[in-house]
């Protein structure tokens, strides 16, 4: 059975893919330092997985920590999801943003150096094409950023392909994810952020259940169907099945590679809302506000690619994307904090 180490996989779309990993044949095992995530979300992975999985509550940037981890696992792959992810906050705290991602990057690469572990698949996101000229998205698009989360990510991509030019040995995929939403079906597991959540999906779900009182809708003035901004929207288990199918064609062909992981789809933030109060069977009370800075109008993948490369195709709608929301925000009310 090969060992995947996975950092971050505590995290929302680590976890998903954990779970992932052990349906596919590989045993995980898991580095976070919980900053993002509690750790009673392992007992849920165990409990799905049937299965007891290596943890190590560590810091990736923790070169020992590591080290020791290497030394008592002969690790085949990474997948490397560990990073702070918040656009406002990395605008805030860039010091952070930088030290976090890019020096965690850096020290994971240098302890699979010397461990002679040649295979990675990292965590970047379709915030690297800025504004986009057109859409659907291909991965030569050029890319730009404008905030330090995604010039962190673009960083690393840049990184990456330095040392694949200085070591062709090295197995690496770059996965460009779009808008990652939803649930595992069996609600055990789903996005939990802290505090009042920034991202559109889970902004809903908790006004859905009455926890917030309504959604802002950032803007309804974009040359779109109906002026409010469109995402591609793909669940998370779809995703999580990305990396698995991306770690296969690691070990079985060599090179990097840098594919976008969407459903190619783009819907806007009123047909979501229509989207779960078509699964509630009640209005989501919401108001036009003004654009968000930063924000784009519109932003779909192009998945030929990603069908070629890995024959990888979504399989779950925007109906189930919402409905496993909404049941793992109903089965959790307090997110995981109750276990
Ligand atoms: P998440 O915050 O739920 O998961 C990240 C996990 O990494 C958390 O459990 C956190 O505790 C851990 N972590 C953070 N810094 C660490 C460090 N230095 N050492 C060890 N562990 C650390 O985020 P997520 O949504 O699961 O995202 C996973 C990855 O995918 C991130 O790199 C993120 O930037 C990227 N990504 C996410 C999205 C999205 O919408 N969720 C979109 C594109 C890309
Ligand atoms: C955001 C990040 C992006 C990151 C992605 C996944 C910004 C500018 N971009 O993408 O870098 O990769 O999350 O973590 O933060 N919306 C509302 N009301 C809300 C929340 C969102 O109308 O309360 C709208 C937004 O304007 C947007 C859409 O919903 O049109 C999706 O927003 P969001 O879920 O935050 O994702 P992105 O902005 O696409």
């Amino acid at each position: 059975m090969k060992k995947i180490l996975v950092t971050g996989g505590i995290g929302y779309i680590g976890s998903h893919t954990v779970v992932e990993l052990y349906k596919a044949g590989y045993e995980a095992i898991i580095v976070d330092n919980l900053s993002n995530s509690k750790k009673s979300v392992l007992k849920r992975i165990e409990q799905i997985t049937q299965t007891e999985i290596k943890f190590y509550e560590n810091d990736v940037r923790d070169v020992a920590a590591l080290d020791k981890i290497f030394t008592e696992n002969k690790i085949d792959a990474v997948i490397h999801f560990a990073g702070l992810k918040a656009v406002g906050e990395s605008v805030e705290k860039p010091l952070e943003y930088y030290n976090n991602n890019i020096i965690g990057t850096l020290r994971l690469l240098e302890v699979m150096k010397n461990h002679n572990c040649k295979n990675i698949v990292f965590s970047s996101s379709a915030t690297v094409y800025g504004n986009p000229h057109t859409v659907p998205i291909e991965e030569h698009f050029p890319l730009s950023v404008t905030n330090p989360y995604g010039r962190s990510k673009l960083i690393i991509e840049e990184m990456l392909q330095d040392i694949y030019k200085a070591d062709a040995s090295m197995n690496i995929a770059i996965l460009r994810y779009f808008n990652p939403i939803g649930a595992l079906e069996n609600g055990l597991l789903g996005e939990d952020p802290n505090g009042i959540p920034n991202n559109l999906c889970p902004y809903i779900t908790k006004v859905a259940v009455g926890k917030l009182s309504h959604l802002n809708v950032f803007g309804n003035d974009y040359p779109t169907i109906d002026g409010t901004g469109v995402r591609d929207y793909i669940h998370v288990v779809d995703l999580a099945r990305g990396h698995s199918l991306a770690l296969q064609k690691l070990f079985t062909e060599s090179g990097l590679f840098i594919v976008n992981l969407g459903t190619g789809r783009g819907y806007s933030v009123l047909e979501v809302v229509h989207e779960f109060a078509k699964i509630l069977d009640k209005e989501i009370p919401y108001k036009i506000v003004e654009r968000r800075a930063g924000d784009i109008a519109t932003c779909y993948a192009d998945c030929k690619f990603a069908e070629k490369l890995l024959n990888f195709k979504t399989e779950k709608t925007l109906t189930e994307m919402c409905r496993d929301a909404l049941n793992f925000q109903l089965k959790n009310p307090n997110g995981y904090e109750d276990d």
